[in-house]
């Protein structure tokens, strides 16, 4: 599938036209940023990680029933996708508090949330992502009541298939951001499942193996993002 026109450009994916006007094609760069990025670094290797991680997740999700945007690999860091119509919302779940629940709430960090939190941030860098509530919602046309209501339920069914997985691989999967779009009058996963949008910790130790380790310079995050694939590819070998 050849790569066309240049369509948009995130902080680390850039999405491309292909000659067929439902499909696009994303690559996964080797940018990493943080705090909506004000602080930025290219790292070799790091979109690959990403993008293998991703398409091992969307295929897990697709054989259980969720839909996605995943149709394929072109090579280690394109993949090819369905063509979505994006709805501005990073819907973030939550088994565990920490980053800005933290910061916002009285929580304690690590704290258990059972059941497991689903809220919503409205996708916009300009006004910095803010928290929007159900009404907003439906007042900006973004989804009606029962759009939100399945969006919620399909967050929460990735929730418990990747937080199983995860305790399987000795990790605690705390937390994670995931994106929605529209497929003619389906909602389905779209963007990425990766080391960039959850928290992972090390259940022994607490250790983190995401972007936590680059926002806050607690070691090599290439080694930690390495260490989940590894992880995952022994899962593999073993399943
Ligand atoms: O920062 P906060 O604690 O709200 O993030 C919750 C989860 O969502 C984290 O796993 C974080 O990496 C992810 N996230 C993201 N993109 C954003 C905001 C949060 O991937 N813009």
């Amino acid at each position: 599938m050849a790569k066309k026109e240049l369509l948009y450009e995130g902080k680390a994916k850039s999405v491309y036209g292909t000659d067929n006007p439902d499909e696009l094609i994303a690559v996964f760069r080797d940018d990493i940023t943080a705090f909506n990025g004000e602080k930025k670094d290219q790292f070799s290797g790091k979109g690959v990680y990403n993008a293998t991680v991703s398409a091992f997740f969307f295929s897990m999700l697709e054989e259980k029933g969720i839909k996605t945007h995943f149709i394929g690999m072109i090579d280690e860091r394109t993949m090819l996708v369905s063509k979505l119509k994006m709805i501005p919302l990073e819907v973030i779940g939550r088994n565990r508090a920490a980053g800005s629940l933290v910061k916002k709430f009285p929580f304690e960090n690590g704290q258990v949330l059972n059941p497991p939190l689903v809220v919503t941030d409205y996708k916009n860098d300009e006004r910095g992502d803010p928290p929007i509530c159900d009404d907003i919602i439906y007042a900006l046309g973004l989804l009606t009541p029962e759009e939100l209501k399945e969006v919620r339920e399909m967050a929460l069914k990735i929730n418990k298939i990747l937080f199983e997985f995860f305790d399987k691989l000795g990790l605690v999967f705390v937390d994670f951001k995931i994106e929605f779009g529209r497929l003619g009058d389906e909602i389905v996963l779209g963007d990425e499942i990766s080391m960039d949008s959850m928290r992972l910790w090390d259940k022994e130790t607490g250790e983190s193996f995401d972007k936590d380790v680059y926002r806050f310079g607690k070691g090599d995050v290439m080694s930690a993002y390495g260490r989940v694939v590894e992880k995952i590819e022994e899962w593999k070998r073993q399943n």
